[in-house]
Protein backbone atom coordinates (compact mmCIF):
# COMPACT_ATOMS: atom_id res chain seq x y z
CA UNK A 1 0.00 0.00 0.00
CA UNK A 2 1.58 3.64 -0.92
CA UNK A 3 1.64 5.63 1.77
CA UNK A 4 2.37 9.29 1.42
CA UNK A 5 5.74 10.44 1.93
CA UNK A 6 7.82 14.38 2.96
CA UNK A 7 9.79 13.56 -0.12
CA UNK A 8 9.55 16.04 -2.76
CA UNK A 9 10.03 14.46 -6.31
CA UNK A 10 12.05 16.70 -8.89
CA UNK A 11 12.29 17.09 -12.67
CA UNK A 12 15.55 15.03 -12.23
CA UNK A 13 13.71 12.18 -10.62
CA UNK A 14 10.51 12.07 -13.51
CA UNK A 15 9.70 12.44 -17.19
CA UNK A 16 6.75 14.22 -18.99
CA UNK A 17 4.56 12.01 -20.81
CA UNK A 18 1.07 12.78 -23.10
CA UNK A 19 -1.46 10.55 -21.66
CA UNK A 20 -4.90 11.66 -23.32
CA UNK A 21 -6.40 14.58 -25.04
CA UNK A 22 -8.26 16.71 -22.53
CA UNK A 23 -11.68 17.05 -23.68
CA UNK A 24 -11.23 12.42 -23.10
CA UNK A 25 -11.69 13.38 -19.38
CA UNK A 26 -15.34 14.98 -18.32
CA UNK A 27 -15.82 17.66 -16.79
CA UNK A 28 -15.88 17.00 -12.87
CA UNK A 29 -14.84 13.48 -13.87
CA UNK A 30 -12.15 10.86 -14.43
CA UNK A 31 -10.54 9.02 -17.15
CA UNK A 32 -8.66 5.99 -16.82
CA UNK A 33 -5.13 5.70 -18.68
CA UNK A 34 -2.80 2.88 -19.05
CA UNK A 35 1.04 3.93 -18.23
CA UNK A 36 3.62 0.63 -18.87
CA UNK A 37 1.79 -1.36 -16.34
CA UNK A 38 -0.12 0.81 -14.45
CA UNK A 39 -3.35 2.39 -14.85
CA UNK A 40 -3.53 5.99 -13.92
CA UNK A 41 -6.78 8.03 -13.47
CA UNK A 42 -6.75 11.45 -14.70
CA UNK A 43 -9.82 13.64 -13.01
CA UNK A 44 -10.75 17.02 -14.21
CA UNK A 45 -11.95 19.23 -11.46
CA UNK A 46 -13.56 21.18 -13.34
CA UNK A 47 -15.80 23.25 -10.57
CA UNK A 48 -12.13 24.22 -9.26
CA UNK A 49 -10.39 24.50 -13.13
CA UNK A 50 -7.62 22.29 -11.61
CA UNK A 51 -6.17 18.95 -13.05
CA UNK A 52 -5.11 16.07 -10.44
CA UNK A 53 -3.87 12.12 -11.62
CA UNK A 54 -3.74 9.19 -8.88
CA UNK A 55 -3.27 5.72 -9.41
CA UNK A 56 -6.63 4.18 -10.44
CA UNK A 57 -6.38 1.34 -7.84
CA UNK A 58 -8.22 1.57 -4.68
CA UNK A 59 -5.73 0.54 -1.64
CA UNK A 60 -9.02 -0.57 0.50
CA UNK A 61 -9.72 -3.39 -2.02
CA UNK A 62 -7.12 -2.77 -4.99
CA UNK A 63 -10.11 -2.27 -7.18
CA UNK A 64 -9.40 0.08 -10.30
CA UNK A 65 -12.06 1.63 -9.88
CA UNK A 66 -10.86 5.56 -8.86
CA UNK A 67 -11.47 7.00 -12.27
CA UNK A 68 -15.08 6.04 -12.10
CA UNK A 69 -15.00 7.77 -8.37
CA UNK A 70 -17.18 11.18 -7.42
CA UNK A 71 -15.17 14.38 -7.01
CA UNK A 72 -15.78 15.92 -4.01
CA UNK A 73 -14.93 18.85 -1.58
CA UNK A 74 -13.91 16.74 2.10
CA UNK A 75 -13.12 19.57 4.21
CA UNK A 76 -12.18 21.87 1.60
CA UNK A 77 -9.82 19.52 0.37
CA UNK A 78 -10.29 18.05 -3.50
CA UNK A 79 -10.38 14.51 -3.52
CA UNK A 80 -12.06 11.28 -5.05
CA UNK A 81 -14.43 9.01 -4.00
CA UNK A 82 -14.57 5.82 -4.26
CA UNK A 83 -17.43 4.04 -6.18
CA UNK A 84 -16.87 0.69 -4.33
CA UNK A 85 -17.39 1.90 -0.59
CA UNK A 86 -16.40 5.14 -0.70
CA UNK A 87 -13.23 6.10 0.66
CA UNK A 88 -12.02 9.27 -0.07
CA UNK A 89 -9.05 10.63 -1.26
CA UNK A 90 -7.41 13.87 -1.44
CA UNK A 91 -6.36 14.65 -5.04
CA UNK A 92 -3.63 16.66 -3.78
CA UNK A 93 -1.40 14.34 -2.19
CA UNK A 94 -3.35 10.90 -1.67
CA UNK A 95 -3.93 10.67 1.75
CA UNK A 96 -6.97 9.08 3.03
CA UNK A 97 -9.72 11.89 4.09
CA UNK A 98 -12.51 9.25 4.90
CA UNK A 99 -10.47 7.70 8.12
CA UNK A 100 -8.87 5.16 6.55
CA UNK A 101 -5.11 4.27 6.69
CA UNK A 102 -2.65 4.50 3.71
CA UNK A 103 -3.72 6.50 0.52
CA UNK A 104 -2.81 6.53 -2.90
CA UNK A 105 -0.21 7.82 -5.37
CA UNK A 106 -0.40 11.14 -7.31
CA UNK A 107 1.38 12.12 -10.09
CA UNK A 108 1.96 15.94 -11.46
CA UNK A 109 -0.46 17.15 -14.65
CA UNK A 110 0.32 19.79 -16.97
CA UNK A 111 -2.50 20.67 -19.93
CA UNK A 112 -1.43 22.46 -22.93
CA UNK A 113 -2.86 22.42 -26.57
CA UNK A 114 -5.49 20.64 -25.61
CA UNK A 115 -2.43 17.30 -24.35
CA UNK A 116 -2.65 16.01 -20.84
CA UNK A 117 0.45 15.38 -19.79
CA UNK A 118 1.20 13.77 -16.45
CA UNK A 119 5.16 13.33 -14.71
CA UNK A 120 6.09 9.83 -13.93
CA UNK A 121 9.41 8.51 -12.16
CA UNK A 122 12.09 7.74 -14.29
CA UNK A 123 12.02 4.04 -13.83
CA UNK A 124 8.65 3.88 -15.66
CA UNK A 125 8.70 2.38 -19.20
CA UNK A 126 6.24 4.00 -21.44
S1 LIG B 1 -12.40 -0.64 -3.01
FE1 LIG B 1 -12.35 1.52 -2.78
S2 LIG B 1 -13.32 1.88 -0.87
FE2 LIG B 1 -13.34 -0.28 -1.07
Amino acid sequence: MYAPTTRTRTDADQRWLAVCRADEVPLDGGACVRVAERRIAIFRYASREQWFATDNRCPHRGSEVLAQGRLADVSGEPSVVCPMHQSAFALTDGRCVSGGEGGVRTYPVAVGDGIVRIAVDLEVEP
